[in-house]
């Protein structure tokens, strides 16, 4: 750099410029006076804060500041505020949702809106470990989200599948099935499954006819939602697998939810009825959250109130469902007599077990007994339900 004498010596500049025309020239004027205050006030607050509240490192802690402030209990106080705030605004909807049936709060939008709203947590917490986030279901976890269930989409019957739990029965190998067996059924299914894109191989259908599924699963191969039984016929897996050929083939080889079967799918949906983690109104939430995921079988207009008045004695009866409703939940197994059920409608198994009576067998359907589950199924059957459908079957027998 050249000698240069300051153009400016007149002003209070250090002598550094920063361009060829002096333009640009570096100031020695004192800091603002706003900027000097808001320094000291800074300095003086330092002594101030590290008083009263928790500040200096102090052997693995740290000192606890004359004011006792905290996190901990301020955010006690603060969620304990939340929590009455919330209690007191929406008291009037809680209340609403506790009193009105399910099929009533998703007639009334708003309540619906407000279930919705307030459940999202819920059903992240409790529910999307297995189902997923949005209901998208996981592998070996049904999606909640469509329209394809297996124990049905009303309001009812989704309350239901989530206060009482499910778990679906499935036995393993049945009725002798070979493993040969086991691929051509396989290999049926996932080509009715593709719909007009697939040609099941019509041979292949007797052994579907024979070998007991359609007892569960029907004739058209659509399952059924007494018992949870998968609709077959459209193409979509709840267990689903890269190879769904493998799966399907371990499906009918290991059974579903057997317990002795090492290799059996595992499908059971908790209880939360009596798990105790949400209560009554929170289950009543859920399922309307559930419902409303996409799948659910829309509620009908309010009926007009009929003028004539139930006596307490049918109203009873109503509650209770009849044992010709309720045999849809065993017909699996007693339509054909899938591992050596007595068969509707079979004198022979019939007679011995009539002469026995009813309050024993009615002891040992509750019990199970070889490839007869516990309750047949039937988890949330009164004694007095299932003693209704074992008469039916009795009855079936003729006179
Ligand atoms: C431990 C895993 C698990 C958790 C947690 C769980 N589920 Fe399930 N859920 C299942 C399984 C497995 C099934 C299928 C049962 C079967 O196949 O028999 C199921 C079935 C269902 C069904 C019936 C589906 C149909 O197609 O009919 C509903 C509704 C449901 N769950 C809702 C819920 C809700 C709501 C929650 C949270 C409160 C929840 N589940 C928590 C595993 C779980
Ligand atoms: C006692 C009743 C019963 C009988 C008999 C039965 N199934 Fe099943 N099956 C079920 C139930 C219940 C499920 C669903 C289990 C679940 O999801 O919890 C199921 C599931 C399946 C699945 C899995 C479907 C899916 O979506 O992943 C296949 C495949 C299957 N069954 C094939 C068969 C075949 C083939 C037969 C005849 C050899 C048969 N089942 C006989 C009750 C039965
Ligand atoms: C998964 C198949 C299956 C389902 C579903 C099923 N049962 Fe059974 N049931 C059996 C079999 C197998 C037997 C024969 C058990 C034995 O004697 O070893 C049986 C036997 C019985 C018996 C006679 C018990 C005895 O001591 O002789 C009664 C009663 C009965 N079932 C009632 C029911 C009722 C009620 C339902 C429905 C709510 C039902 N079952 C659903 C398979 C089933």
């Amino acid at each position: 750099m050249g000698e240069h004498k300051n153009p400016f010596p007149g002003e209070n500049n250090t002598g550094h410029f920063w361009d060829d025309d002096n333009d640009v020239r570096e100031l020695n004027n004192r800091p603002p006076r706003w900027y000097m205050w808001a320094l000291y006030l800074g300095l003086i607050a330092i002594p101030i804060y590290s008083f009263y509240y928790p500040t200096i490192p102090w052997f693995g802690e740290n000192t606890k500041g004359s004011g006792n402030w905290t996190q901990i209990v301020e955010m006690k106080e603060s969620v304990a505020q939340l929590e009455q705030y919330r209690e007191t605004k929406f008291a009037d909807q809680e209340k609403a949702i506790a009193e009105r049936s399910l099929e009533d709060i998703l007639r009334d939008d708003e309540l619906t809106n407000y279930a919705v709203k307030t459940t999202k947590v819920l059903f992240g917490d409790n529910c999307a470990a297995c189902h997923g986030a949005a209901g998208q279901g996981n592998d070996g976890f049904p999606v909640l989200a469509d329209d394809d269930w297996l124990y049905g989409g009303t309001i009812k019957q989704i309350s239901t599948s989530i206060t009482n739990g499910r778990k679906g029965n499935m036995p393993a190998r049945m009725m002798g099935i070979s493993d040969a067996d086991a691929d051509t059924l396989a290999t049926f299914l996932i080509e009715t499954g593709k719909g007009v894109h697939g040609k099941p191989n019509p041979a292949s259908k007797a052994l579907y006819m024979t070998k007991g599924c359609i007892g569960c699963h029907g004739p058209t191969m659509k399952g059924n939602v007494f018992m949870g039984s998968a609709n077959l016929s459209d193409g979509i897996y709840r267990f689903k697998a890269d190879d769904q050929k493998a799966s399907v083939i371990r499906t009918i080889l290991q059974g579903v939810n057997q317990g002795h079967k090492p290799l059996t799918q595992d499908a059971v949906m908790p209880s939360f009825g009596t798990s105790g983690v949400v209560d009554k109104n929170q289950i009543k939430k859920l399922a309307v959250y559930v419902h409303q995921l996409g799948g659910g079988v829309a509620v009908k207009p309010k009926p007009k109130p009929k003028k004539v008045v139930a006596s307490a004695s049918t109203a009873k009866a109503a509650n209770a469902r009849s044992g010709k409703e309720l045999y849809a939940k065993c017909q699996g197994c007693h339509n054909v007599g899938v591992g050596g059920a007595p068969k509707y409608g079979d004198k022979a198994a019939w007679v011995p077990r009539i002469k026995r009576g009813v309050d024993d067998l009615l002891k040992v359907a509750k019990a199970g007994k070889g490839m007869m589950p516990p309750k047949g199924t039937c988890m949330d059957c009164t004694d007095d339900e299932l003693r209704a459908v074992i008469q039916y079957m009795m009855e079936s027998a003729g006179p």
